[in-house]
């Protein structure tokens, strides 16, 4: 098969769909690759990288759109990128169809086939191709934290970790998923004191098991929030109900307790976000103040540390691409029901419920697509 890898056109997007090792491993599976100029220039991979790696350079985005039979991306197609899609292409990329009805009917109408990293899901539940992204984010939500910490941006002036003879900070956490266990391991590595709560106790058990000392749990409830803010030196929200709008578990009114120059790391702001007056910022304008509190919520954190994400992402997306390249949508869909989870649009069919409900369209099983 031919696989094509465009370079990310989105503003601030420097991720690329495929490493120099993915290419080698692709072409090893008897596929060619070719791959746009510059693409992983932002992620420190240099066309040279990849042509050692056996992969075919192309100056346009036009031309790798017009000759691959599967193209894999970072982030969603934007409108340039449209009427470059090509019927029967197979594009594996996030999507978010969800969250777009004119990106899904650009989908429709170019009667490609479109496979969602998002929604390609485990039997356990876990979404394998978001879970290295909420890594990544929980990881850097201390480090950016720590710094807005500092009194020059208007926080607190806390050494996270303290230093003999002085106290370290306090890091609140919401939720102990993804994100809030490795914001937890991190800022506990800082030493700061660290107590981190969620709604699930079998989660609150297996936390219990792996955290180090330095970290408390807490079950979730409105009391228990009240009580914690009162005294975060920096809070982390990372709660996730899938599918729905993060729950607001910080009201306005609360930030009056918050300690002044604190800091809010709001991860969840890409789901509305648990705290009510948190709104998406930009790497460029992180962060903004309300009652004295500072708010840090990028919607997109991993760009930060594209190399790091890069790495992290196609970790995850390659077995996956190199199925689908070996045995073709229909078949790879048929043998791995995680895969078959990741349809959202097939030859002009909506083909994930979600999406299907979100702009009132119809829904077409995705095992009805497969037997045509
Ligand atoms: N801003 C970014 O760049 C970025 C990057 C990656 C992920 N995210 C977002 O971070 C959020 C968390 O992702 P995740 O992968 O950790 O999800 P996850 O499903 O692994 O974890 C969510 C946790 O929240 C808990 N929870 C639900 N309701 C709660 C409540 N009322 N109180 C406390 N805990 C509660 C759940 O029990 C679960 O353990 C998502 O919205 C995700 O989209 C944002």
């Amino acid at each position: 098969m031919r696989i094509g890898v465009p370079k990310e056109i989105k503003a601030n997007e420097y991720r690329v769909a495929l490493v120099p090792a993915g290419a080698a491993a692709l072409v090893q599976h008897g596929h060619e690759v070719v791959i746009e100029g510059g693409a992983g220039e932002g992620s420190g991979f240099s066309d040279d990288l990849y042509l050692e790696a056996g992969a075919t350079i192309l100056d346009t985005a036009e031309e790798v759109w017009a000759t691959a039979e599967m193209i894999v991306k970072v982030k969603e197609p934007i409108e340039p990128e449209w009427s470059l899609i090509r019927e029967d292409q197979l594009l594996f990329t996030y999507f978010h169809f969800a969250a777009s009805e004119p990106l899904t009917r650009a989908l429709m109408e170019s009667g490609s086939i479109a496979v969602a990293y998002e929604t390609v899901q485990l039997s356990n539940g876990e979404l394998p191709l978001l879970t290295p992204m909420s890594e990544v984010a929980g990881r850097l939500s201390i480090l950016e934290g720590a710094k807005y910490l500092e009194r020059f941006y208007g926080g607190r002036g806390l050494l996270l970790g303290g230093v003999p003879g002085v106290l370290p900070a306090h890091v609140v956490i919401l939720g102990g998923g993804v994100v809030g266990t490795n914001a937890a391991k991190m800022a506990a590595g800082f030493g700061a004191r660290v107590t981190l709560l969620d709604i699930s106790l079998p989660r609150l058990r297996y936390l219990s098991d792996v955290m180090p000392a330095n970290v408390n749990l807490l079950y979730s409830n409105r009391y228990n929030i009240l009580e914690q803010i009162e005294q975060a030196d920096l809070l982390i929200g990372g709660v996730l109900l899938p599918g729905k709008k993060a729950p607001s578990l910080v009201k306005r009114e609360d930030l009056k307790r918050m300690l002044p120059g604190a800091v809010i790391v709001d991860v969840a702001v890409d789901q509305g976000g648990c705290v009510e007056t948190i709104y998406p910022t930009t790497h460029e304008n992180p962060i903004y103040e309300v009652d004295g509190v500072i708010h840090y919520a990028v919607a997109n954190m991993p760009g930060a540390v594209a190399r790091t994400s890069t790495l992290a992402l196609t970790n995850a997306t390659l077995p996956y691409a190199i199925t689908l390249a070996n045995k073709g949508w229909k078949a790879a869909c048929l043998e791995d029901p995680a895969l078959l989870l990741g349809l959202n649009v097939v030859h002009g069919d909506v083909t994930y419920e979600g999406v299907a409900e979100a702009f009132d369209m119809e829904f077409v099983e995705p095992e009805a697509v497969l037997s045509r």
